[in-house]
């Protein structure tokens, strides 16, 4: 199937007489005929389900969905994509280990990255997306297990050369995990360039429609985790009397720690009326991701004619930095265009309060227009220096592009410049 018909049909097929949609199982629990029935399922826990704070059928078609569209072995939803970016670390580090992150991520994943994770005695060593191999290599560390980076970076705009960081991983015997957000499976799937893991906030473009936080961890089936670095992958976990991932579960290995060690014990796992919801949204996800693409640019276009506008990011532009790469790993620029306003963070407050169509929100890629100012809100926490190494200027709007006519985004964005004077 294509990247179209998979969002309407895969992960679930009704049989003779079942419902056409996936029903929401809305239960916690599921129930056996014996004792030894129990037992057995927590021997073999892929052979039926235990209980919702790890696996949920509703949860799972959508699972099943997803890595089908990213074209890996298995997926597990989480509660958000925080959960996703944290629980993918957390599945192959622990404390004493280190990973590589590119400085060009989510200002929330940069928190967790450089504060939460370091309570946890696991450190993050970034570098910068465009860093040549050598300073790649130069940052990792005996103890380095894994290398992060966002295909198109929120909100920088800035293209990962998804290759060469699969290439550098790997010659390190270490796994590219790499968050997909924006581009979602539609313009880029990561695997197919080497990634290994791949992480979601599907309350972006998945969604589409702003309704549930959630987020989504895929395994490609494809990285040799009994290469001697991940002993916690070979080695029998005496959390599950004694099983080991690579051996019970060969290709599967990482989603299977993740949901079975992970999920039972952090419990950041969906319920199943956001993953319903969550399918909904992927139905139109091919389709919508082609309009995004299409107001985007026209937008990046206008932005980039305005006498009002310093400077522009998208990666359809053809004058943009990342417009080769762009060619390279995405179908299409995706909804989100980054500006910098003349006239600095001032005109960049008064451009966005002038709006009226375009909503100014602690969000993106939504069906519906919307701004936001990064230096003050996603990105707040962050030193000027951190704020520079992320992309995000003082005076950035990060304007993600919905799906209203062109013609009344384009009249939007032309009153509330024309309120602004140099
Ligand atoms: C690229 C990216 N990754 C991860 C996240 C975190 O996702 P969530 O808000 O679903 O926890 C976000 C949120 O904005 C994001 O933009």
């Amino acid at each position: 199937m294509r990247d179209e018909t998979k969002c309407l049909h895969s992960g679930y097929t009704p049989k003779n007489a079942e419902p056409r949609v996936m029903p929401i199982y809305q239960s916690t629990t599921y129930v056996f005929d014996s004792t030894q029935d129990v037992g057995d399922v927590f021997d073999e826990p892929t052979k039926a389900l235990i209980y919702s704070r790890f696996a949920n059928p509703t949860v799972m078609a959508v699972e099943a969905k997803i890595a089908d569209l990213e074209g890996g072995a298995a997926a597990l939803c989480t509660s958000s994509g925080q959960a996703a970016s944290l629980l993918s670390i957390l599945n192959i580090c622990k404390a004493g280990d280190s990973f590589i992150s590119t400085t060009q991520i989510y200002g929330g994943t940069i928190n967790l990255f450089s504060f939460t994770l370091k309570k946890l005695g696991i450190k993050c060593i970034f570098v910068d997306c465009d860093a040549s191999e050598e300073e790649i290599n130069n940052a990792f560390q005996p103890n380095t297990k894994a290398v992060f980076g966002e295909t198109l970076a929120n909100p920088a705009l800035t293209v990962l050369d998804i290759e060469k960081f699969a290439k550098i991983a790997h010659a390190h015997g270490v796994p590219l995990i790499i968050d997909n957000t924006f581009a979602t499976p539609i313009l880029c799937k990561p695997i197919e360039f080497g990634a290994d893991i791949v992480v979601h906030s599907t309350s972006k473009y998945m969604d589409g429609h702003a309704l549930q936080v959630g987020g989504v961890i895929v395994d490609s089936g494809n990285f040799p985790w009994d290469n001697g670095n991940f002993p916690d992958f070979t080695e029998p976990d005496e959390s599950y009397h004694g099983i080991s991932y690579v051996k019970n579960y060969g290709k599967i290995a990482y989603i299977i720690k993740a949901r079975m060690q992970l999920m039972r014990d952090y419990g950041a796992y969906p319920a199943a009326n956001s993953a319903f919801l969550l399918n909904l949204g992927l139905e139109t996800l091919a389709l919508r991701m082609e309009r995004y693409c299409q107001n985007a640019i026209k937008v990046a276009e206008y932005f980039e004619a305005s006498d009002k506008i310093e400077s522009v990011s998208y990666p359809g532009l053809k004058n943009d930095k990342y417009y080769e790469l762009a060619q390279k790993y995405l179908k299409g620029g995706s909804g989100v265009v980054s500006i910098i306003i003349k006239g600095g963070k001032e005109n960049a407050v008064k451009f966005m309060d002038g709006l009226k169509l375009a909503s100014n929100e602690v969000h993106v890629a939504d069906i519906r227009t919307c701004v936001l100012h990064p230096a003050s809100a996603t990105h707040r926490q962050l030193t000027d220096e951190q704020l520079i190494a992320a992309g995000v200027n003082p005076g950035m709007v990060r304007f993600s592009v919905g799906l209203e006519n062109i013609e009344d985004i384009i009249e939007d964005i032309e009153q509330s410049l024309a309120q602004i004077s140099l």
